[in-house]
């Protein structure tokens, strides 16, 4: 039998390229292990519980994205997480045996609860949120998943759910739950396009689906090595914007644009043109590809289905061994 894989994305709007690298590495998986991917509308509304107007289509976006850029239904199971109910019923169960204390000293509570206060002037000090990290364990056990593909910013959440497999072990008398390992891909810390951290707020990244002129206009307004005026002035590319780009989507020209940079034989806008036509390279055909796919309306709704039947059938065998070891059932 292979081993499980499984992750999450919050559906909080349109896909930029960072999260291209995350999905391509989830496509690499497909073939290896029994993959489960889901669009995480729950954990959405943890801080965006005021407003649902988007989540609809958000969602149903998020899922054109993955098919777009080359997750495959048919190999991975691909599904919503509010369609299978068993998540919350599993993160209740789960709330049982969770002392508060791991749930308030975890370090992604307190830094986003400040971070939205300060930037939003928001309190999303709800029951919900504190439980964040308690529905992300229930999501990953709830598949018995042993590898977690996630970002770094998500290990605390991980360590919660393996003391939670853990414990619920202990008190159940059971080894039902395996103890699921991250898997980090190498994905690079890519900035926003004004050399700030990526956020919606700044508007400063490239969606996946931009156009040829959208991506001209953001690369065009990147910041450069602020010393260099001229062309002909040594540039450093280790503290210009455009180059941490070049390095991860122009791989092919980095080493000569570093020399060139460096030596002063490359000019920023030349420098920018080759990003630009690296990037339109690179989104073009997820593009055409979205396009295509956003005009069927039925295959969509299809891919959603049969990744809601799969889900439900894997879900239900669980949570009916979880609750027997309970005494539930
Ligand atoms: N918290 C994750 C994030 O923000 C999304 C997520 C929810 C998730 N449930 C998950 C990821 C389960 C992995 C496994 O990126
Ligand atoms: Fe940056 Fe390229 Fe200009 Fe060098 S030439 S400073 S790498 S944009």
């Amino acid at each position: 039998m292979k081993e499980i894989v499984l992750s999450g994305m919050r559906p909080t709007g349109k896909l930029h390229i960072g999260h291209l690298s995350v999905i391509d590495n989830w496509i690499k998986l497909q073939d290896k292990y029994d993959t489960n991917f889901f669009v995480a509308d729950y954990h959405a509304l943890t801080t965006q519980f005021d407003d649902t107007s988007m989540l609809q289509e958000n969602i149903r976006n998020m899922m054109i994205d993955w098919l777009a850029i080359g997750l495959d239904p048919e190999k991975s199971t691909l599904f919503i997480q509010s369609q299978i109910k068993e998540h919350a019923e599993l993160y209740l169960l789960f709330s049982m045996i969770t002392p508060l204390s791991w749930l308030e000293r975890c370090p992604t509570y307190k830094g986003q609860v400040d971070q939205f206060r300060e930037q939003e002037g928001k309190d999303i000090t709800t029951h919900g949120f504190l439980g964040y990290p308690l529905l992300q364990g229930a999501d990953i056990l709830l598949y018995l998943a042993n590898y977690v593909p996630v970002g770094e910013d998500q290990l605390p959440h991980l360590e919660i759910t393996r003391e939670i497999a853990r414990r619920f072990n202990h008190i159940y008398k059971t080894d039902i739950f395996p103890e699921p390992k991250g898997l980090l891909a190498k994905v690079p810390l890519l900035l926003g396009t004004d050399g700030r951290k990526m956020s919606k707020s700044y508007n400063n990244f490239i969606n996946i689906i931009s156009e040829t002129d959208e991506i001209t206009a953001k690369v065009r307004s990147m910041i450069t090595d602020p010393n260099r005026i001229r062309k002909t002035d040594l540039g450093n590319p280790d503290i210009c914007t455009v180059y941490s780009y070049q390095k991860i989507y122009n791989k092919n020209d980095v080493l000569e644009i570093n020399q060139n940079c460096r030596s002063g034989s490359i000019g920023c806008m030349d420098c920018k043109k080759k990003l630009i036509g690296a990037l339109d390279k690179l989104l073009r055909p997820i593009r055409d590809r979205r396009n295509d796919i956003e005009s069927k309306e039925k295959y969509i709704d299809e891919v959603i289905e049969f990744g809601r039947e799969k889900a439900k059938i894997k879900s239900q065998i669980n949570i009916e061994k979880i609750k027997e070891a309970m005494n539930l059932i």
